[in-house]
């Protein structure tokens, strides 16, 4: 079967996920999380007090780790060596070390044919930094996702807040930019949008806009 993938890449924040699970239900695809298994790698080496910045300990210990995506109602999980960790990896320790550990050549290349996998299998619309460039090069559409920095973490801020997450907006910003600096300046696969992609600048749109935005863009193309 001839498969569809629709690719959306961005920095943190940008509003990919919640965009990109509309899309796929309106559409029927099955919405891959690519940054989940970033930060199953992240949770893991944390778990294990490795520093997530040492490429030779991290790499070490990727024979070690077997993760699995379930699809349950539309909804990921991420099963880690058996373990359901899907709601354990979403705070922001383990995004720092999610950003830190894809820096690392033997994590993206670890985690590569699992994405490839799901693009063979499914229609999918997937969600990532190099997805576009590196994991999918031959999407049927490319998707550039940004919006300021500034209303990036306020976006995040709300969504920390309404999941009882302490936090302060000053330190969701601080690591926004921070990840953006991480994730935009490594040597592999740094964030960067494909030469095809359209580009889609959330800055001043609120959901219900964006949602339109990339609906009419993905119906010229398909
Ligand atoms: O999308 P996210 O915030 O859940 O991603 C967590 C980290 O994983 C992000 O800081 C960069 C990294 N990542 C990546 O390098 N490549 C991807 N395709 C997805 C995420």
């Amino acid at each position: 079967m001839n498969t569809v993938a629709i690719a959306i890449d961005g920095p943190s924040g940008a509003g990919k996920s919640t965009l990109a699970r509309m899309t796929a239900k309106e559409f029927g695809y099955i919405y891959v999380d690519t940054g989940a298994l970033y930060r199953t790698v992240g949770l893991f080496t944390l778990r294990r007090g490795v520093d997530t910045k040492d490429r030779e300990s991290v790499a070490a210990l990727l024979p070690e780790i077997r993760i699995e995506m379930r699809y349950a109602g539309g909804v990921q999980r991420m099963i880690l060596n058996g373990e359901d960790v899907t709601d354990l990896i979403r705070t922001p320790e383990v995004s720092m070390a999610a950003s830190e550990v894809s820096a690392i050549p033997a994590v993206r290349a670890f985690l590569l044919d699992t994405q490839r996998d799901m693009a063979k299998k499914y229609n999918v619309i997937m969600d990532g930094r190099d997805i576009g460039t590196v994991v999918l090069p031959d999407a049927r559409i490319k998707i550039f996702l940004t919006a300021s920095a500034a209303e990036r973490a306020r976006r995040r801020f709300r969504e920390l807040r309404d999941r009882g997450v302490e936090t302060d907006f000053e330190t969701v910003l601080r690591d926004i930019e921070l990840r953006d600096r991480n994730d935009s300046s490594r040597d592999i696969a740094p964030l960067r949008p494909a030469p095809d992609a359209v580009m889609c600048d959330t800055t001043e749109h609120d959901l219900e806009a964006s949602f339109a935005l990339i609906r009419r863009i993905i119906r010229e193309r398909i």
